[in-house]
């Protein structure tokens, strides 16, 4: 769509909140991103409003079959006051991914991520600059046309919404606590699993509060066919450090083709670390915890950036992780990938995008 962006501006500015309030997705900026699609149309009338609600019939499609995709990412404040987002074009592919599993138009690429850049650009006032802040950017379409038949919606709407965010976890960069959760299992192959769709977000919430009730961060899931192989948290994917050797789950239709896992795994290689993209089972990590070669833990996410896991619980059964400390690859991980975010190294890799 090379369809000029209509812009109307809000006209009551809200206050701002200090860097050192922030939480996690609670407070939206001054305005939004839209476009409209219909099947005659094609995606239409791209425009940025103030923010505010949608006015949805109840008899729209996504309340009643979810039928909904969304992509999260960030943009940073360096220290040089430029805005940054991070990898926008891996996010746009993804969407798109998405897109097609859930039966959803596409977007075109150069326009989703033109949406992107103006309304970070006319928000750069939002970007916090405190190390951990960011601008987390939420992109998401739903399905708008108001039918109850099971099949594809024939009208949808894209928007982008902003929200300044510090840490994702409570705990910041301390380490979590997780529990490996065999009662329930977050996909199965030939699912939705890797999509990033809300439907895989309400199926974690129930394993969640029981997790959270029993004193832990997140769920750690296994593969839903025979609840051995790890696969992802719901909210980041895990990475296992076993002697010299760094395992990760595959991506092989169950779990999020996460960016950050992505960035992990490239800054892993490029320093000569061994990388195993394999199927590995609880088994062979409690196997490595039991004779001392486990030796760091941590999960990768958007959100969640690099956040250590200190404990691991299964079939009760508690595993700490180097003595519940941040472990050296996990540190140095995370502050590789903030460094790059927030330009206090050169980007070499063109994974920054200068709004
Ligand atoms: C992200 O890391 O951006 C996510 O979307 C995970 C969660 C906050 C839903």
């Amino acid at each position: 769509m090379s369809e000029a962006i209509r812009i109307t501006r809000a006209t009551a500015k809200k206050a701002k909140p200090k860097d050192s309030e922030l939480a996690f997705g609670t407070v939206f900026t001054d305005h939004m991103f839209l476009a409209d699609f219909q099947e005659e149309k094609g995606w239409y009338d791209p425009r940025i409003e103030p923010y505010g609600p949608l006015t949805l019939d109840p008899a729209t499609a996504v309340f009643h079959y979810a039928q909904a995709i969304f992509e999260g990412l960030k943009a940073f404040r360096g220290g040089d006051g430029k805005v940054r987002l991070f990898r926008p074009q891996k996010h746009v592919e993804r969407l798109n991914r998405s897109a097609r599993r859930i039966c959803i138009p596409e977007l075109d690429p150069d326009f989703a991520l033109r949406s992107l850049v103006e309304l970070v650009k006319l928000e750069r006032d939002w970007v916090p600059g405190s190390v951990g802040t960011s601008l987390y950017v939420r992109p998401t379409v739903i399905a708008t046309e108001p039918f109850l038949g099971v099949r594809p919606a024939r009208a949808y709407v894209y928007f982008v919404i902003l929200s300044p965010v510090g840490a994702y976890y409570p705990e910041g960069m301390n380490p979590v606590k997780i529990l490996v959760m065999e009662k329930y299992v977050r996909a199965v192959p030939g699912g939705v699993g890797e999509a990033k769709t809300g439907g895989n977000y309400a199926a974690s919430l129930l394993p969640a509060e029981e997790a959270h009730a029993a004193g832990f961060t997140q769920v750690l899931y296994l593969d839903g066919v025979h609840r051995r192989l790890i696969e992802e948290v719901g909210t980041m994917n895990i990475m296992v450090r076993i002697g010299d050797e760094v395992i990760t789950p595959p991506l092989a239709g169950t779990i999020l083709a996460g960016v950050t896992r992505d960035s992990a795994l490239a800054l892993l290689r490029e320093w000569g670390v061994a990388v195993s993209e394999r199927q590995i089972g609880i088994d062979e990590v409690i196997a490595a915890a039991r004779t001392g070669t486990l030796r760091e833990v941590w999960g990768t996410g958007t959100a969640a950036v690099i956040s250590p896991v200190g404990e691991l619980s299964y079939r009760g059964e508690r595993i700490v992780i180097n003595d519940g400390r941040i472990g050296d690859l996990t540190g140095r991980l995370y502050q590789a990938i903030v460094d790059i975010q927030c330009a206090r190294v050169p980007d070499t890799r063109g994974w920054t995008l200068e709004v």
